[in-house]
Formats: structure tokens, sequence, C-alpha cells
């Protein structure tokens, strides 16, 4: 087992225990090394057409990251008002921002519409309602290719049995919808699903988007979406990044099949959020109690579920690295889980593992934890949700959020 904190030096001049003692723990921390490599894989990959990135920012929307990415020069989809008024206040132009909902009112599509943000629809009465605010204006539609791809059947978003889309046989009825209201369609978009290292069924889906997007006038751009994997499991099995030379080689050539078809070449566009900041971020939590109940062995730390839902809620892995006396220990491994401080019994961050020995006072650090934690943290049980922290080019640490303190949770009763 390789240490990837030690490898990769994330802590910068910091270390676990100074940050811990300056920030508090649980605590996100974020290394800006890292985070600028991957965003730059991110943007270039495609060399050969007008290519862009949206970053998808509901991985993490930090305003300094978000910053960072805008930096990188990517551009973003948004979900929701809220990720759009935030991607507006990180400096995103409304032509860098692309609203992608999914079932909202015509307040938050009059939100885009007003910000000339533009808006992909993802239902024939989405787009319908589209019409009626916007009558004559210019839109982009989501599609269903057919197939889907995820670490979960939570996060499958395209095949059967989803709520995202619009799929062939609705097509007829969905140009005639954005007939009635003069809509131009200028773009389509997809999303296939979150996290998958294999990438065939991320290329078949572009060869069904591809032959929908001829049933199409001419378009602005077509938007693949997201889903490349990160290797969760590299310091416990040494599993290999996603192999982006193979993949950009197989996509650009589907892209090239479809330039000399179509012949016109669009905008192609990706949309991944996980990649960007998953390896990017550790969380780091301290360990209050270690005990054994009935023949199971329990270290029971800070992390609750409201910090990192992703384990309890889809059973999700993430390597994790002990520091006992501010080093990498990997001392008298023993077989232990990992919990946090919810009273829920399915509040677990890592379960039955082979880790070294842990004892009260040690931290624990839970890799790849820079997309999809702080973003879906929630205060349950009244706790508050933690600060992040940057460790920047020069190596030193900057606050990028503060801890919520008591007043933020209790502000909503002051009516
Ligand atoms: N575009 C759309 C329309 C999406 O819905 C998503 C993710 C993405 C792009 C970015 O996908 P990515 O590259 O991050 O895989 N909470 C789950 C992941 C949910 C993903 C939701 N949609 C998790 O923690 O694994």
């Amino acid at each position: 087992m390789r240490s990837y904190l030690e490898a990769t030096d994330f802590w910068g001049s910091a270390s676990a225990e100074a940050l811990a003692s300056e920030f508090g723990t649980p605590l996100y921390v974020y290394n800006e090394r890292i985070i600028r490599s991957n965003l730059k894989r991110l943007s270039g990959l495609i060399t050969k057409y007008p290519y862009v990135t949206n970053y998808s920012i509901k991985a993490n929307s930090n305003l300094y990251l978000l910053q960072i990415a805008l930096e990188e020069g990517l551009s973003a989809d948004a979900m929701s008002e809220g990720e759009m008024r935030l991607l507006l206040k990180a400096g995103f132009p409304p032509e860098k921002i692309f609203f992608v909902p999914n079932n909202v009112s015509a307040d938050e599509m009059k939100f885009a519409v007003e910000h000339n943000i533009i808006v992909s629809l993802d239902s024939i009465d989405q787009l319908d309602l589209f019409g009626t605010i916007n009558p004559g204006g210019k839109c982009s539609v989501r599609l269903n290719p057919g197939v889907g791809a995820g670490h979960h059947e939570k996060v499958v978003t395209a095949g059967k049995n989803t709520k995202f889309a619009i799929t062939d046989d609705q097509l007829d009825e969905m140009f005639a919808t954005a007939a009635k209201h003069d809509l131009r369609i200028v773009g389509i978009n997809q999303h296939i699903g979150s996290l998958f290292m294999d990438p065939e069924p991320f290329l078949k889906s572009v060869v069904n988007l591809l032959e929908m997007a001829m049933k199409f006038d001419k378009l602005d751009f077509i938007d693949f979406g997201g889903g490349y994997g990160v290797p969760y499991h590299k310091v416990s099995e040494d599993e290999q990044p996603f192999d982006f030379d193979s993949f950009e080689k197989k996509f650009e050539a589907l892209l090239d099949g479809f330039v000399e078809k179509a012949g016109y070449v669009p905008l192609f566009k990706t949309e991944p959020g996980r990649y960007a900041f998953c390896e990017g971020g550790v969380l780091l939590g301290r360990v209050h109690a270690v005990k054994t109940n009935a023949d199971r062995k329990f270290a029971g730390t800070d992390i609750g579920m409201n910090v990192l839902a992703r384990p309890t809620l889809y059973g999700s892995w993430h390597d994790v690295e002990i520091i006992h006396d501010n080093k990498v220990t990997t001392d008298d491994p023993e077989v232990i889980t990992i919990v946090g401080n919810i009273c829920e019994s399915g509040d677990i961050i890592a379960k039955e593992r082979l880790l070294p020995k842990i004892t009260t006072g040690d931290l624990v650090c839970v890799l790849d934890a820079g997309a999809y934690g702080y973003a879906m943290a929630s205060s349950y049980n009244v706790r508050r949700r933690p600060a992040e922290v940057l460790i920047q080019l020069d190596g030193t640490p900057k606050l990028i959020r503060r801890a919520d303190t008591w007043e933020d949770l209790f502000r909503g009763f002051e009516i």
C-alpha cells in the first residue's frame, strides 16, 4: 500500500495536524496543484475541433474552486438557479454557462433567459413551458441516447428507467412543440451517468447521439455530458486512472465520422464534474473513540454521513489513510470499520477495512473526497458543515470556506 498523501505531498508546507489544529475537524482540504492538473486534462480533451469543457458544478461548487476552473479555461453547467447565481458571482460570463435543469418552474427558466443563459429542456412539457415564457427564443434539448452507465443505479441517467431526457420516439412531438412556439433548437446534450472507467458505453452513446443529431437542422453545439471515472481504489488496489489518451482517439474518430456525414462542424462539448476536483480533495477527521462491539471493531470519528454522504447513500468506497503522531502509519494492520457521529447505524465511512492500527486521537484521511463531498453535506443532527481549505501552489493553506456557525444554522428561524 503506497501512501497517496505522501506521494503527492498533499499538505504542502502544512501538516495534517497543523491543519486540524488551525481549522478544526472535520475539514475538507484541497490541493491546487492536483486540481489544476486535472482541469488542464479536461480542458484539452479535444483539440481537432472547436471544443469546450463545461465543468458540472454540482460536484463541487466552492466559489474559489469555481474561479480556478474559470482560470483554467473551463465553462460550466448549472442544474439550478442557485448554481447559475454562484457561477455569475464567480465571474463566469453568461455565454460560458449552460443551464441543464430537470423539472423546474417557469421562474427558474426566466432567471436563465433574463441573464442570457442558454437552457436545455429535458421533456416535452418543459419545452412547452419554455416556449410560453420565451417564444421565438433559442434552446437546447437533452436527449436520451439509449445507453446509460455509472457506478450505481442511482446515478445512471440514460437508457431505460430514468426520469431524464427526451427519447428517440418523442422527437416528432418535440419538434412540433418547438415549432408551436417558434423555438430554435440550437444544441443537443446528453448525460449518460456518473463514473465509468470503461469508455465503451460512453462511446456507444456518442454514436447514438450523433445519429440523433442528423435529425436536426444544423446545430450550434453538441454536448456529450460527463461521467469520466476516478480510481477510488488507487491506494488499496493500485487502480489505474481513466485512460484519456486512448479515449480521446476513439472519441475524435467518432466526431470525424459525424463531420464528414453532416457536412458541418458544430461546437463539441463535454460536461465532467467528478474528475475535476475528486482527487484534489481529502476529508480530514479525528478519531474520538475506538471500541469492539461483539466481534466488530469500530473507530468512531467526527466524519458523519452529514459530512460525506456517498458511502451511506451508494455504498461507495473511498480509500483511507491513517495519521498517527502526524505521520502516515502502516503499522499493525487489522480489520476495522470507520464510523461517524450521527445517530444512524448506516453512518459508516469505511466498512470492515484492513487498516493500520487506529487509536483515539489519530487523524483519518478520506481520499478522493473533492467531488460530491462538501457539495452533498448537510446539517443533519444539527451539525455544522465543515470548513474548506486550499493548499495553494506555493504550499501554504488558505481558508476558502469557513465552517457553519450556530447562527448560520438558526438563521431560518428569524421569522
Ligand atoms: N451533466 C449532468 C447533466 C449531470 O447530471 C452530471 C452529474 C454531470 C454532468 C457530471 O457527471 P460526473 O462527471 O461528475 O460524473 N452524487 C453522485 C454523482 C451524481 C452525479 C449527478 N449528475 C456521487 O457522489 O457519485
